[in-house]
């Protein structure tokens, strides 16, 4: 009879435990999260705090795994998936998400942003929040900006003092029309290559040179294969994390409130990984590449004002609105 007693509330407890672990296991939500970057990319790091965060406020309840270094896709292919539902989270640049937005193009508009003050106030003020309205109204959520910093030309033919100097280069860019046109405007020949194919067309010489911020050039080793890199700093290209919407829309209140909280936290630590990141990578780079600076740019900005001008229309006056913002 003991032995009966026994047996059975250990049956008992071990039917009680499993069904907890049953619940808990239902309760866990599980989303994966891409990224075209290596892992050790400022906005990449970002991703890894946010998934570790969101584990910690949600107690294990909603756990991220983070894929970097394009293992997913590119960055336009990520945002492909993100689109269809099936990813649930990825990175993207602006300048690949305006094939899905076209409004996201107007942040390739050359020297648009006075500083990084103006950039920041305009991706957290009225300006960020309308686009990110958009980009709901093509079925994905913005979580958090992320700081690309400003792109500059790397190449393999001469140091880029002005754009005479570009005239005839055939330049890599992301798949941008205004990203396309500021090259045409300033003498280059762009052409569209994915990230993670830039090392070895710049190496077989398939492109002359390309143009990117000083981390992405030093994560991607793409130095080792450029001669040339000229600070002119012609456009700041935002980074963002997205979320489909419709994952988003089966969050609870409570959860959504704890994205949104993560989420700020995380910008601010890619704010602050980028700034140290930009600085070592200017030191690396410099030791395989001549860095020309270009401290006066208004040759540069005279080239793309008609550009500018006849972006307005296209942009529906979010140039002036940018503008604008003091
Ligand atoms: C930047 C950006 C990436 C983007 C890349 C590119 O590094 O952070 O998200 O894919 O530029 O030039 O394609």
């Amino acid at each position: 009879m003991k032995k009966f007693i026994i047996g059975s509330i250990v049956c008992v407890l071990f039917l009680v435990s499993a069904l907890v672990v049953f619940a808990a296991g239902e309760n866990i939500i599980s989303m994966r999260l891409g990224g075209d970057q290596p892992a050790e990319a400022p906005g990449e790091k970002s991703h890894s705090f946010f998934a570790e965060r969101m584990k910690e406020e949600t107690d294990g309840q909603i756990i991220i795994t983070v894929y970097s270094n394009a293992v997913l896709g590119d960055n336009l292919e990520l945002i492909e998936q993100v689109q269809a539902g099936v990813l649930e989270m990825s990175t993207a640049s602006m300048g690949w998400l305006n094939s899905f937005v076209p409004i996201v193009d107007v942040f390739s508009t050359p020297y648009l942003f006075r500083d990084k003050e103006h950039y920041w106030k305009v991706l957290d003020g009225e300006v960020g929040r309308e686009i990110a309205g958009y980009i709901e109204g093509a079925g994905m959520k913005l979580l958090y900006w992320i700081d690309a910093g400003a792109r500059s030309f790397y190449n393999n033919v001469r140091p880029i003092y002005t754009p005479d100097d570009l005239k005839g280069l055939k330049i890599r860019v992301m798949g941008s029309e205004v990203m396309i046109k500021t090259m045409k405007a300033l003498g280059a020949s762009p052409t569209t290559t994915s990230f993670d194919e830039v090392y070895s067309a710049l190496q077989t010489g398939i492109i002359d040179g390309a143009e990117n911020n000083p981390p992405s050039i030093d994560l991607m080793k793409h130095n080792e294969v450029a001669k040339y890199f000229s600070v002119d700093e012609h456009m700041m290209v935002p980074d963002c994390l997205l979320i489909n919407l419709d994952v988003w829309n089966k969050l609870t209140e409570e959860q959504q409130d704890i994205f949104i909280k993560v989420s700020k936290e995380a910008q601010e630590f890619a704010k602050e990984e980028w700034a140290k990141q930009e600085e070592e990578a200017l030191e690396i780079i410099a030791k395989t590449t001549e860095i020309n600076e270009i401290p006066d740019k208004s040759d540069f900005i005279e080239a793309v004002k008609p550009l500018q001008e006849s972006l307005s229309d296209q942009f529906e006056g979010y140039i002036e609105k940018i503008q604008a913002v003091k």
